[in-house]
């Protein structure tokens, strides 16, 4: 990959997106992030720009990635004002966690809007400019719980598997016209959202869901960073999560008696 490369990064202004926006302008690439609100961005722009002094190398727009007409004139005005883009990093998400009989439909469709159709929106909108350059990469951050199911995230784990779903197609779909899909699945890592989650979560989720250790930002960056640049398809950050990753394939009831134990801990205590 080039040093000039231009890369787009949806959820470029908080966790993940940020820092790999981080990683990427330290090889000379140019960044252009996009969330939705404006100070969040302007916050990540300053925050990025003090590594690297030269202004034009981050740029910002505020968008919804739901919104598939906003988007489609976002990346117009992104090849209006830079010219080309190489890579499209499709980080923007959402997470709502919960027992499933009592989170409201609103919200299944919330995080499907955001986090699947904002994946396809943006992957949409970007295949007719890699077309005419001849090639581009789309990497797809979903998730493990994209992989297999888990404890209360009947929503956001429904979503990632989408996304999942979308990724594989793609990747054989667009081979032809040089279009790379990567597709990410971290484990749980320290991030805005995770901060978040961690004041409302349900004991079964944080038992099930931290069945590995939580990664720091940094490790996820860095493994998912090298990923990217080595052309790897499938990226999971983290020891544990590839192995649990491996466990589930081959040995999934296996996998299943681990997760209904720790989860029968949890009502044992309760009751205790
Ligand atoms: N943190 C974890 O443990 C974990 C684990 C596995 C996978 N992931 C996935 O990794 C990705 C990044 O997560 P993170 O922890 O870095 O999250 P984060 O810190 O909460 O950042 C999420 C980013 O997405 C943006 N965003 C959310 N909704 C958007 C929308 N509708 N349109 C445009 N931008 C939107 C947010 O900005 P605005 O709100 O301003 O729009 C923010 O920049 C997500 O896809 C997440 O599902 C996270």
């Amino acid at each position: 990959m080039s040093e000039n490369m231009v890369v787009i990064i949806t959820g470029g202004s908080s966790g993940l997106g940020k820092a790999l926006a981080q990683r990427f302008i330290k090889k000379g690439a140019t960044v252009v992030l996009i969330a939705r609100n404006k100070q969040k961005l302007a916050a990540a722009k300053d925050e990025l720009l003090e590594s690297c002094k030269d202004s034009s190398k981050v740029a910002v727009f505020n968008c919804d990635v739901a919104d598939f007409s906003a988007i489609e004139k976002t990346f117009k005005d992104i090849i209006d004002s830079i010219g080309k883009i190489d890579i499209l990093i499709n980080s923007a998400g959402i997470l709502r966690e919960g027992y499933f009989e009592k989170l409201p439909i609103e919200v299944f469709r919330e995080i499907m809007d955001i986090n699947y159709f904002g994946t396809l929106n943006c992957s949409q909108a970007v295949i007719p400019f890699f077309k005419k350059q001849g090639g581009g990469r789309i990497v797809n951050i979903a998730s493990l719980g994209g992989r297999f199911g888990c404890f209360g995230y009947a929503a956001y784990c429904s979503s990632k598997f989408a996304v999942v779903g979308l990724s594989d197609t793609l990747r054989c779909e667009l081979k032809p016209l040089n279009i790379k899909i990567q597709l990410v699945c971290p484990p749980e890592f320290d991030s805005p959202m995770v901060d978040d989650l961690n004041t409302y979560r349900t004991e079964e989720n944080r038992a099930v869901a931290q069945t590995t250790t939580v990664l720091s930002i940094e490790q996820t960056a860095d493994e998912v960073f090298t990923g990217i640049m080595r052309n790897r398809y499938l990226i999971i950050p983290g020891r544990i999560s590839r192995l649990l990753d491996l466990g589930n394939r081959w040995l999934p009831a296996i996998s299943r008696a681990v997760v209904d134990y720790k989860i029968k801990r949890v009502y044992r205590g309760a009751s205790d």
